[in-house]
């Protein structure tokens, strides 16, 4: 078997803000309470010209090249994302924008899970040996998905992207341990759903005719999941990674809302110092959110080589999961 080092981040964002203030000029909202609620300020949004394609192409080249390589050294690209330009995946657009021509290139869906979900699935194919270069990318455009009339839901979501690139090591093993879970119980909670109607064919052929809504989310429902399922899943990952929560210099868990960060913290019994959280900024950028926050404390050399890293990642289908890692190529 061989291990995993995880040796370039980076993260792209479009290029508009849009502040609380903006939003309560859109609904029925102020800065006070989106502030107050969620911990959000600020948070970017593409504009239709701006592709999920192009953000996570520009994220998945700052981690390229912090890594020292060079698109053609992929082998595999998995992109995490729920909202593809394209429905049948934009994983391969990405490839070409990046030129990364001998990578194989596929799209994962697990919502904000999402993008622990694809170190996992990149995880298990550097220890099994078919690939030694690979590009993990986290994007999602909820933009395009949200009811920009619902206050409820409008003022949580934005866009972004972020990537790590991971390699194989014939030695080292910085990858520690993951535990990944999923309730289609809870289905209901948050979706974006496609809606069809009958759509006659022949007199006794018919099929469905439809497009997607927009984000349904139970807010309380999700809340609640989050706070009792997100420690649980970091406890097994540290207890698969024969560590304990003494061992974690940095939790990182998806930006969704900093009370469920602060709570999932103060259950864990982890000083509140080592918490990254960057949800003021950039809102819940679903899939990117832990990339992006990943990135960001790696440029500012708040995450140093050799650290040991908690990543929580929860959202729709119901899904969650956390991964252990050491980050940089040493440990
Ligand atoms: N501005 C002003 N008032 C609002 C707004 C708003 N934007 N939104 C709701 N309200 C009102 C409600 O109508 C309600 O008013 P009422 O008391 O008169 O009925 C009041 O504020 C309280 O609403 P609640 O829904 O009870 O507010 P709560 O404190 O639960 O916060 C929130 C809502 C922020 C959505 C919270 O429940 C939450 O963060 N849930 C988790 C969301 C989450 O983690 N999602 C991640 C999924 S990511 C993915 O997978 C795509």
């Amino acid at each position: 078997m061989k291990g995993l080092t995880i040796i370039g981040s980076g993260s792209a964002v479009p290029n508009q803000v849009l502040s609380n203030q903006d939003l309560s000029s859109i609904v029925d909202t102020s800065d006070e309470w989106i502030e107050s609620r969620t911990g959000m300020k600020e948070r970017y949004v593409s504009s239709a010209q701006e592709s999920l394609a192009q953000l996570a192409a520009k994220a998945a080249i700052n981690a390229i090249s912090m890594a020292n390589l060079t698109p053609e050294d992929i082998d595999l690209i998995i992109l995490a994302t729920s909202t593809p330009d394209d429905l049948f995946g934009s994983a391969c657009q990405v490839q070409n924008i990046i030129g990364a021509k001998r990578a194989v290139a596929f799209d994962l869906t697990a919502a904000c899970s999402g993008f622990v979900f694809a170190l996992v699935t990149a995880s298990q194919f550097i220890r099994q040996g078919v690939y030694r270069n690979v590009l993990v990318i986290g994007a999602d455009v909820l933009s395009r998905w949200v009811n920009w009339e619902d206050r409820t839901t409008c003022v949580l979501f934005a866009d972004g992207a972020g990537a790590v690139v991971c390699q194989s090591h014939e030695t080292k093993d910085n990858f520690l341990g993951f535990e990944l879970c999923s309730d289609g119980t809870q289905n209901s909670s948050l979706n974006l759903a496609y809606m069809g109607t009958t759509h006659n064919l022949l007199e006794n052929i018919s099929v469905g005719s439809g497009s997607y809504q927009t984000i349904n989310m139970k807010g309380k429902e999700v809340y609640r999941f989050a706070v009792e399922k997100v420690p649980e899943v970091i406890e097994k990952a540290l207890h698969r990674s024969n560590l304990t929560i003494e061992d974690i210099d940095w939790l990182i868990l998806h930006q969704a809302n900093q009370r469920i960060i602060d709570s999932v913290a103060t259950r864990l019994g982890l000083d509140k110092q080592k918490v990254i959280s960057n949800i003021s900024k950039y809102g819940n950028t679903s899939a990117a959110s832990i990339p992006l926050a990943l990135d960001e404390a790696i440029r500012q050399s708040r995450i140093k080589p050799g650290d040991i890293i908690a990543i929580s990642g929860f959202g729709a289908g119901l899904t969650w999961g956390a991964a252990i890692f050491c980050w940089g190529g040493s440990n």
